[in-house]
Formats: structure tokens, sequence, C-alpha cells
């Protein structure tokens, strides 16, 4: 079947893409890259004739508060539209674990919003919440950056690697809509703080990790779990020590 994967360049969308593609589907990776806009509104129309699924791993090029609130609003209002007239019969889209839990992230607020745009939709969708991916850790220890340490928070994160996300988000897109969210974490909770110290230790990296309950990620306090998966949830194989033999491997090849 015909597949849309918008944000099919990406880091989730272009392991989507091969996965659907080896299943023997009609995968079609579509961004501004190939010439579809979902802001603009460049190329949609033509990218969805035939589709019968949507995937949306699209992620916003800026993030501050009012920006990256305009892309998923924006973006998400403009690819339903398309799909609405194309007659899509699956949207599935990646939202977060905890989203709604921290208000006080400008980030976590606009996945909010994209989740009541395609609620409203009249697509039939389904939304995986997955927690933080392994892959962006090195972003969130260095977004705590202070000289020679980092300031992280106390709060419990649940780190998943990003190959489940895209082999979980192909299941989804080849299964009947949930018409609901389901959740996805890695399998070990720790603080952020303890997390980077196990970075840290893989890479050799000599900075101090100050633990801080009061830290900011993305914006906001952590207070205990937002971050992590609640009852029901699928959890990944990956842990951390599997993840960085791969990623030494990888980048060795
Ligand atoms: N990082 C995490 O820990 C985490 C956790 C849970 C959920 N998520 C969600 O997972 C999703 C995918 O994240 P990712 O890290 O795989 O993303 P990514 O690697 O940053 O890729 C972003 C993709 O969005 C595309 N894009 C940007 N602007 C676009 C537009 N106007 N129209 C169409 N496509 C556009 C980019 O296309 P070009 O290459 O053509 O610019 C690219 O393919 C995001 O929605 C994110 O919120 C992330």
């Amino acid at each position: 079947m015909k597949i849309v994967v918008i944000g099919g360049s990406g880091r989730v969308g272009s392991n989507v893409v091969r996965r659907l593609d080896a299943q023997g589907h009609e995968a079609v990776p579509a961004s501004p890259a190939t010439g579809v806009d979902t802001i603009s509104g460049e190329g949609l129309a033509e990218v969805m004739v035939g589709a019968e699924v949507v995937i949306d791993v699209s992620n916003a090029p800026a993030w501050e508060d009012d920006a990256v609130l305009a892309f998923f609003t924006t973006s998400t209002r403009n690819l339903l539209a398309a799909e609405r007239d194309a007659g899509v019969g699956h949207h599935v889209a990646v939202s977060i674990v905890g989203a709604d839990l921290l208000p006080d992230s400008g980030y976590l607020r606009a996945k909010v919003a994209q989740e009541a745009e395609i609620e409203a939709g009249g697509v039939p969708y389904t939304i995986l919440r997955a927690t933080q991916f392994l892959e962006f850790l090195p972003q969130i220890v260095d977004a705590g950056a202070e000289g020679d340490s980092v300031r992280l928070p106390t709060g419990l994160m649940q780190l998943v690697a990003a190959d489940e996300v895209a082999a979980t988000v192909a299941e989804l897109a080849t299964s009947a809509p949930a018409n609901g969210r389901i959740e996805l974490g890695g399998p070990e909770a720790l603080s952020v703080d303890a997390w980077a110290r196990r970075l840290f230790a893989a890479t050799g990296d000599s900075r101090e990790v100050i633990a801080d309950p009061h830290a900011r990620y993305f914006g906001t306090e952590l207070h205990g779990g937002e971050l992590t998966t609640g009852d029901g949830a699928r959890i990944g194989a990956i842990d951390f020590d599997r993840w960085f033999a791969g990623r030494a491997q990888g980048a060795a090849r």
C-alpha cells in the first residue's frame, strides 16, 4: 500500500521508510527536501494521491515557544485537510509521553496542540507517544552545560532507541487505526543527571554533573515521573549499553 512519510528524511522517518519498503509497501518520503512542505502546502495534494496511510514524523525547524506551536498546529491542520481531500484512511503521528503533564514547556505544549488537531481532524488516527530517544541524550545533556560542568534535573527519563520507535511506527501504520494514544518507552528509567553520568562514563567526558531539582528540561521543572510511561505501555528492549555499542559499531563502519 502507498504510505506517505512526512519527515521521511529525518531520524525516525528515514528508518520508517526503510522498514516499510522492506515489507513491500510503497513508502514515499515527503519533506521540503523532496518538494513537500506542510507549512506552505507545496506538493501536499500531489503526494497524497492514492495514499492509504500518512505518517507524520516531521519536526519543527525552530523550537522557540511561538515558532514550535505555529509549526505543529499549521502543519497538522494542512496535512489533515489534504488527507481528507484525498480520502486517506489513517493518520499516524509521534508525540511525547507526558506532554500534557508539563505545560511550562513550549515544545511540549506544541505537541499537545498537535495531538488536539489530530483528535479533531476527522481522519482515523493513531498517536504514538514515545519517551525521549537515546539519540537525543547528548543534546539534553548539553542543554545544561555551564563551563566545565552540566547542571541537570533530577526527574526521571525512560530513554528509548529511535530504531524501536521507528519499528513501532511502521507496525502501527500497517494496523487498524487505534483512534487513541499508545505509549512506548525504553527499558530503564533514570534521573536526567544519572543518564548524563552514564553517557560521560561511556564517552570519557570529564565534565562534572550537578544534580539540581530546579534545573529545567526544555523550559519546565520535572517533579518526578512525568516523562515515564504509564500502565499498558509498550517497553523497548534496547538499553543504554546495547544502544551505545551499536552506535560505536556504526561509527567504525
Ligand atoms: N527526540 C525525541 O526524544 C522525541 C521523543 C518523542 C517524540 N519525538 C517526536 O518524533 C518526531 C520525529 O523526530 P526526529 O528526531 O526523527 O525528527 P528530525 O530528524 O529532526 O527530522 C525532522 C523532519 O521534519 C521534516 N520537516 C521539517 N519541516 C517540514 C515541513 N515544513 N514540511 C514537511 N516536513 C518538514 C524534515 O525535512 P527536511 O530534511 O526536508 O528538512 C525532516 O525530515 C518529532 O515529531 C518529535 O516531536 C521526539
